[in-house]
């Protein structure tokens, strides 16, 4: 997806007569390139032998010429250590600071220099395109930089294209996306570690001379032990609702490294790309490598502000029908797991149909016969209906939820495959492994090479077949259980290409599938889950509609994931399910999950008759109210890390409807109240409203006085106390303009 074929001839051409203007004009004038959006901007800036240097980033100036000023300023040597703030650093001349890229020439040579040749504005429909033009003076390659910015929003995708024009290969051994340069004195980084049901677990550290990566070597479910997402804070720890922030996430679904580093001069130098682990990645002459980008938000406004640009950006421009609807749903996965047959899903059907719920979605194990999926270790791989548990086959199932008058959905894992399959047997050399090495399995399966075209129309064929077959299936659970291990491509090794390609071309090759996918069926909703929270990116959510942040349902602990997943990602994007996890009452979690895209989990069957009641107004209360939630703008009140409580609210675009919804999260006794107001945010000061409280569990009344009328100033200045306490450990109100 990567690889450009442009006219070899024609670029050559190209490429000389830039050289020749360049050498002929031997001198280079000082060129000065902003990029700018509404409040904050960066600049670019020539030196007399063509270099471009990165020599500002701040508040927006108020004209071009201030911009020319800036560098004067500043006294940065670089004999020590080379070129710290070069807009790409180049490697392997008199520069000794970390690179952006690393070549190897067609003759071997490692040595890498670029100088200014053009830029060029492109104004499309919502974003200006900035590109610059660099090439080496000695060596025939360019790069040009890109950066797509929206303006209003303050954010920005920046990416890389590397052309080789030498007459044979060359090695890109490092190939960043984006090459940042802060000056500054304080720079805290907020990062996010975590495992298995600890997904996206922040980490706030004040950044010190030298070093600090975050990276991934995992291959696939890339935010399993780390994450591409990051903030910035400058000159202070994060707040919430003031000082300089940048939100940023490299949109890439594999192997990711990010550096930050702190120079000698105490600035910040950000390089963020694929990882170089293992990838080194051959250029044939006349292609051209794009690489992925780096998306970033930046606000004066703290937190809150760089996460509400990038929860719009997101909606408007980059998730799958971001502005659209979402559908509510009932998943069988935790009430069966792999146990079930047609009576149970009918059952089930009918569950989803009592609360109010708009699919049903059947989760892992409807497959495979020879090696039937009747648990995690036979069967992924062999996508044909499992005829003893589902004789009647998918349409059958599709028909029944129709009857009961909701839709139907369904899980599948395409890229991977348990070596106890036929799928194993016919095709072992799909399969991402070393040939001269025992396998090494992750529950129980492996991962299928999608570097091979072959395995890429397999993977295609499975959604295909599941459409054509039952073109009412009306959702897709896309799940993504493995890491790769063993790396090794049967494919690559026949087709003489490097085994150092796999890591980046399984991300093509995942990618090229999915757009032909959406190429053919451009709506229908999908999920993106990997076993659990593995993977959230906004390279994959071009295609996916909503994404799964974790196994981990416990509701305390989701108050928490919720909360983190919320700097990055809008709640439309957000799937949070109702499950048996933890001993707090039903309303409690379906009030959480109420404040992303609502799902459950549950089996009728096993639930009190008043617990049923309740849930069954609260998703018709959903169904009133999650305009608000999925297409207004976020605000987060009071954070859990900070309080024994934690607060978020929802508020449309006319400022007339807001959800705010409060909840305990701390068990110790005496914190068990709330003593103080809460302030609300994002509401007109000079607007009237009236708070109701709703999602009330049957038999329980308001302890709120409803009847008061307060103005946005008063709820935003004072605030307004939810009366948390043990008897009311979930809050949720709807506050209403008074016209
Ligand atoms: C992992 C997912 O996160 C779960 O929701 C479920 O779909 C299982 N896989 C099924 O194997």
């Amino acid at each position: 997806m990567f690889q450009i074929n442009i006219d070899m001839n024609m670029k050559k051409l190209l490429f000389l007569l830039c050289y020749s203007i360049l050498l002929l004009s031997n001198t280079f004038a000082q060129k000065i390139i902003p990029i700018e959006t509404k409040d904050f901007a960066m600049a670019f800036q020539t030196d007399d032998q063509g270099r471009l240097w990165n020599v500002y980033f701040g508040n927006k100036l108020a004209s071009e010429s201030d911009y020319q000023q800036v560098a004067d300023q500043y006294f940065f040597p670089s004999n020590n250590a080379g070129q710290y703030n070069a807009a790409y650093t180049p490697s392997g001349t008199w520069n000794l600071s970390e690179p952006a890229l690393q070549v190897q020439h067609s003759d071997g040579n490692l040595s890498t220099e670029l100088t200014f040749v053009n830029v060029e504005t492109q104004q499309e429909e919502n974003a200006t395109v900035t590109r610059i033009s660099l090439i080496d003076p000695e060596y025939k390659i360019s790069v040009v930089l890109n950066y797509k910015v929206w303006a209003d929003l303050n954010v920005i995708e920046q990416w890389t294209e590397i052309t080789n024009n030498e007459d044979g290969n060359i090695q890109l051994n490092k190939y960043a996306s984006a090459n940042l340069y802060f000056v500054g004195s304080d720079f805290y980084l907020t990062h996010f570690q975590g495992e298995y049901l600890k997904e996206l677990q922040p980490v706030e550290e004040k950044l010190t001379q030298g070093i600090k990566s975050l990276e991934s070597k995992l291959g696939t479910r890339t935010l399993l032990l780390g994450s591409p997402n990051f903030m910035i804070s400058f000159d202070q720890q994060a707040k919430e609702d003031n000082g300089l922030t940048l939100l940023g996430q490299l949109a890439w679904s594999g192997n990711y490294k990010i550096d930050f580093e702190i120079d000698s001069y105490q600035n910040l130098r950000l390089i963020a790309g694929i990882n170089p682990y293992e990838s080194e990645y051959t250029l044939k002459a006349g292609d051209t490598f794009k690489t992925p980008s780096l998306i970033y938000s930046v606000s004066p406004d703290g937190a809150g502000g760089a996460s509400r640009q990038l929860h719009t950006w997101a909606k408007k421009f980059r998730v799958l029908d971001g502005e659209g609807d979402r559908l509510t749903l009932l998943n069988n996965w935790e009430a069966t797991y792999f146990d079930f047959n047609e009576k149970k899903l009918s059952r089930l059907f009918k569950d989803t149909k009592e609360l109010g719920l708009d699919l049903f979605l059947l989760d892992d194990g409807w497959f495979g016969n020879k090696y039937p999926r009747n648990n995690d270790d036979a069967g992924l791989g062999d996508w044909q209906v499992n005829k003893q548990k589902l004789p009647h086959g998918i349409g059958y199932l599709v028909k029944e939820a129709e009857k009961n008058d909701v839709k139907f959905g369904i899980w599948i894992e395409p890229e991977m495959v348990n070596p106890e399959s036929e799928l194993f047997r016919n095709h072992p050399e799909w399969v991402i492994k070393q040939p001269n090495r025992p396998a090494k399995l992750y529950r129980n399966q492996m991962v299928l090479d999608l570097s091979n075209p072959e395995v890429q129309d397999f993977v295609f064929g499975i959604v295909d077949n599941l459409f054509t077959e039952d073109p009412e299936i009306a959702f897709i659970k896309w799940d993504c259980n493995a890491v790769i291990y063993n790396a090794y491509s049967d494919h690559l090794q026949k087709n003489n290409l490097p085994q150092s390609h796999l890591y980046v071309e399984y991300v093509n090759g995942l990618y090229d599938v999915l757009e032909r996918i959406r190429q053919k069926y451009p709506k229908v909703p999908m999920m993106l889950c990997s076993g659990g929270g593995g993977r959230a990116d906004y390279a994959l959510l071009k295609y996916f509609t909503e994404f799964w942040p974790s196994d981990d349902t416990e509701p305390i602990e989701r108050i928490f994931l919720q909360w983190n997943y919320s700097y990055f990602f809008p709640a439309i994007a957000t799937d949070a399910h109702v499950t048996n996890w933890g001993k707090q009452p039903l309303k409690f979690k379906v009030d959480i999950a109420s404040m992303g895209k609502l799902g459950f989990d549950v089996d009728l069957k096993h639930m009190e008759e008043k617990d049923i009641l309740f849930a069954k107004q609260s998703i018709t209360n959903y169904h009133g109210f999650k305009d608000i939630v999925l297409h207004g703008s976020q605000y987060r009140l009071a954070s859990p890390y900070e309080n024994p409580f934690a607060s978020l609210m929802y508020v449309n675009e006319d400022q007339s409807e807001a959800i705010m919804f409060n909840y305990l999260s701390s068990n110790r006794w005496e914190e068990r109240i709330t003593r103080k107001p809460i302030k609300l945010k994002g509401l007109d000061a000079s607007k009237k409203y009236q708070i109701k409280e709703i999602n009330l569990y049957p038999g329980t009344k308001s302890t709120l006085d409803e009847s008061s009328v307060y103005t946005g100033d008063f709820l935003m200045n004072v605030g307004f106390n939810p009366e948390i306490d043990v008897k009311r450990t979930s809050v949720v109100l709807k506050i209403t303009e008074i016209r």
